[in-house]
């Protein structure tokens, strides 16, 4: 049987052993908006975006216990107060831990691209994954979501460009291979350095009545 590492940090929470709706104010001592980041891998995203808004709470969120141990040595050195990383399965995560409109944003950086056209079924961002994610961004929050993998970017932005909830802050793009001031993480770096191009894909969603 695999020995997980330990995490020791004060940072760290482990999703399986949270209760279910936590009191985020009460974790991050604050009512701070909430900002969430799914698969985190080594923390060098929520890093800068933490650092740049330090008035926004952010829970780094992955299911590799390694990545949890560098992203919390990371926000640990550069002293970053409002991040929680968390060790979890982010559907599992996102039904028990949140609450409906809790999100101010949620940021989605290279995911499994799952590159064989068999594999792609386990691909995390679908329909139903959309779904699932869209009651937990308050009205008028943010969806990014990023790739290096030309077939997941152009599935995402159509997928995307067809949820009545929310709005294009692309638009008339439906993509883009910049976003201004987007931090890059390891594997953008990793694959741009191959000549790759990244696809950014961004919306807003709507509030109910509009
Ligand atoms: C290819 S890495 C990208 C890491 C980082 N976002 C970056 O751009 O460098 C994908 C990360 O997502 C995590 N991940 C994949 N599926 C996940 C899931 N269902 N729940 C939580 N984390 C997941 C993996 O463990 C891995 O760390």
């Amino acid at each position: 049987m695999h020995q997980l590492i330990p995490i020791v940090s004060p940072f760290f929470l482990a999703g399986t052993e949270l209760d279910e709706q936590p009191d985020w104010a009460t974790i991050f001592g604050n009512h701070n908006p909430l900002v969430f980041e799914i698969g985190c891998g080594i923390g060098d995203f929520v890093a800068v975006m933490a650092a740049r808004h330090p008035d926004w709470n952010f829970i780094a969120l992955d299911f590799y216990n390694k990545g949890c141990l560098k992203s919390c040595r990371r926000v640990e050195r550069l002293g970053l107060t409002n991040v929680r990383v968390v060790r979890d399965e982010a559907r599992n995560f996102i039904r028990r831990c949140l609450q409906h409109a809790s999100l101010q944003a949620v940021f989605i950086n290279c995911p499994d691209p799952w590159p064989k056209r068999y594999q792609r079924k386990r691909r995390l961002v679908n329909q139903e994954f959309i779904a699932l994610l869209q009651p937990y961004l308050a009205p008028g929050g943010i969806f990014t979501f990023s790739t290096d993998f030309d077939d997941y970017g152009t599935d995402v932005a159509y997928l995307m460009s067809r949820q009545e909830r929310f709005a294009n802050l692309l638009a008339p793009d439906l993509w883009r291979h910049e976003l201004d001031g987007y931090p890059r993480t390891k594997y953008m770096l990793k694959f741009m350095a191959e000549g790759k191009q990244i696809f950014f894909v961004q919306y807003r969603r709507v509030t109910e009545e509009a």
